[in-house]
């Protein structure tokens, strides 16, 4: 597989990485066995790039990763992060980042961190006092880089003034599109991208069901792109992108990832999967090149993204 470099602080990963959080959060059961065979078969196939956080399952999820890549640490980059409180308020102060990093260490059963990132922007804590922390750990051999999500272009300028800042993470696919706002900030500071939910959490891969077929505790029994009205224009679209794959030998799933690796060179989509097929089938995005022609009728399938907001109301993280 092609490697990518993210940031300019020496951060290189393969082209298309690994997102673990549907191992064990926002996708119904939690599922260990399924995980880390498909974590060993991304390995397999050349995927350097692993995502995790301390949020999904406090612990649990970090465990699975830290145990299915030990055969090859040293060949791979492991990111984690840290923010979230368990009732899911923001929580970045600097004693709670290092208490954190601490369990995620542990729980990863490794001596370092690759990628650190603050997973949300906390709006109590000036973003100079949680990049200094991170400084300090990097200082400390503890972690290599730095990384931010959902964070906006005031908040990457002044985290990036004190601790450089290799990546910023935020939800970006053929269904979402705002994060093309912050494209010209990232090129200006030289960060890197990663876009999660690339496969639009699911939908844009052709297998998806209406919300009421989904678990309870599966985000999408009420996420708003499932819901009626905008389901059916979501379902369309994606008919059409597969028509679209078919005639280049490709799967929807696919086609999608070829989208986002087009966007730019400084882009690395880390698509989830509890199953080594479909990993597989992810992978096999790196290899298919879109044409101008495709990249056209793709824009006119979905010329500003999908139907429904990402998240619910007072959810949306604000880009400051
Ligand atoms: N920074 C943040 O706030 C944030 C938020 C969300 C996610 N993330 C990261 O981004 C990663 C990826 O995002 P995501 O997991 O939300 O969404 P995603 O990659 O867009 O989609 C994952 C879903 O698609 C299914 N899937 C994947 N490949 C498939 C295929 N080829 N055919 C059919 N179904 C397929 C998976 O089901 P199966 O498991 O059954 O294959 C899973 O339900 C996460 O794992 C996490 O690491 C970060």
């Amino acid at each position: 597989m092609q490697t990518r470099t993210l940031g300019t602080q020496g951060l290189t990963t393969s082209a298309i990485g690994y997102g673990s959080m549907g191992i064990s959060f926002a996708y119904g059961a939690a599922d260990a066995a399924g995980g880390s065979s498909a974590i060993q078969r991304a390995y397999d196939l050349g995927v350097t790039f692993f995502d995790t956080a301390e949020m999904y399952g406090w612990g649990e999820n970090e465990k699975v990763v830290g145990q299915a890549v030990k055969g090859f640490r040293d060949e791979v980059v492991v990111a984690t992060k840290f923010g979230f409180t368990r009732d899911y308020g923001f929580d970045s102060r600097p004693e709670h980042i290092r208490e954190v990093v601490e369990n995620s260490l542990r729980y990863l059963s490794m001596d370092h961190i690759d990628v650190l990132y603050q997973h949300r922007v906390d709006p109590n804590v000036p973003i100079e006092d949680v990049a200094g922390t991170v400084k300090e750990l990097i200082d400390a051999g503890k972690v290599k880089y730095f990384g931010l999500s959902e964070a906006g272009p005031e908040t990457m300028r002044r985290a990036h003034a004190v601790q450089p800042v290799s990546v910023l993470q935020t939800e970006y696919s053929l269904f979402e599109r705002d994060v093309e706002v912050l494209f010209p900030t990232l090129n200006e500071l030289g960060i890197g991208f990663v876009p999660y939910s690339p496969l639009g959490r699911g939908f844009l891969t052709g297998t998806t069901k209406l919300a009421s077929e989904y678990e309870e505790a599966d985000m999408r029994s009420w996420d708003a792109r499932w819901q009626p009205g905008n389901f059916e224009k979501n379902v369309e679209a994606t008919r059409q992108l597969t028509e679209l794959a078919a005639t280049k030998d490709a799967t929807v799933a696919q086609l999608a990832l070829a989208w986002l690796l087009a966007q730019g060179e400084h882009i690395v989509p880390i698509p989830g999967s509890r199953s080594a097929k479909r990993v597989e089938e992810n992978i096999g995005a790196a290899r298919l090149t879109l044409t101008a022609a495709d990249l056209t009728r793709i824009k006119e399938i979905l010329p500003t993204g999908g139907f429904g907001s990402r998240y619910p109301e007072g959810m949306n993280p604000n880009w400051h």
